[in-house]
């Protein structure tokens, strides 16, 4: 299996790098701010990690779980399978996630925290792919990296749920 990801992306040092920068930068942003962090797993539990601990203010931390089935090219179904058990109301939540692909996963996500009256509802992702976006209208409000094309592993996301334990973005090819 790991000869078919041998092709490194994003050096660990650059995540590091790259991690700080979100961190002082989402510091900044929210200053005086009540925040509550959400990470959508379990994508995003690596990034998570190293975010959370760049960010240098108090802050809440939840986790949710949410399943996309993408039935044809411009359709998603997403179903949030564990949701939150903070209060939302009046609070600022920052999304944390793996990857935006389609876009659905987030665009689902964002409308149910501003359904609870969330004060503000940002995302935060490490990669982004651009290139596959299906919901234009998407704001997503900080980036790790844009990548290609192409399907990426490590640093939290996986491949059949394998080869999340990369230290590194790796290009996965078939
Ligand atoms: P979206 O709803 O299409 O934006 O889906 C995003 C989700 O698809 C992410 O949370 C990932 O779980 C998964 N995904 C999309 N692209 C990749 C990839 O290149 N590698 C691993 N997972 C991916
Ligand atoms: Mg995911």
């Amino acid at each position: 299996m790991y000869e078919k990801c041998e092709e490194v992306l994003i050096s660990r040092e650059s995540l590091n790098e790259r991690v700080a920068q979100l961190g002082e930068q989402i510091t900044k942003d929210y200053e005086g701010k009540e925040l509550i962090v959400i990470g959508v797993l379990r994508g995003s539990f690596i990034f998570l990690a190293d975010l959370v601990r760049a960010i240098k203010m108090p802050l809440s931390l939840d986790f949710m779980i949410a399943k996309s089935y993408v039935g044809t090219e411009t359709t998603g179904e997403v179903r949030i399978l564990k949701d939150v058990d903070v209060k939302i109301a009046g609070k600022h939540v920052l999304i944390v996630e793996d990857i935006v692909d389609s876009g659905f996963t987030l665009s689902k996500l964002v409308g149910h925290f501003e359904g609870r009256n969330a004060a503000s509802v940002k995302i935060c992702t490490a990669l982004n792919k651009p290139s596959r976006r299906v919901v234009k209208d998407l704001k997503v409000d900080y980036v790790g990296f844009d990548v290609p094309d192409a399907f990426v592993v490590g640093y939290g996301l996986d491949f059949n749920d394998m080869m999340r334990n990369f230290p590194e973005i790796r290009i996965y090819k078939p």
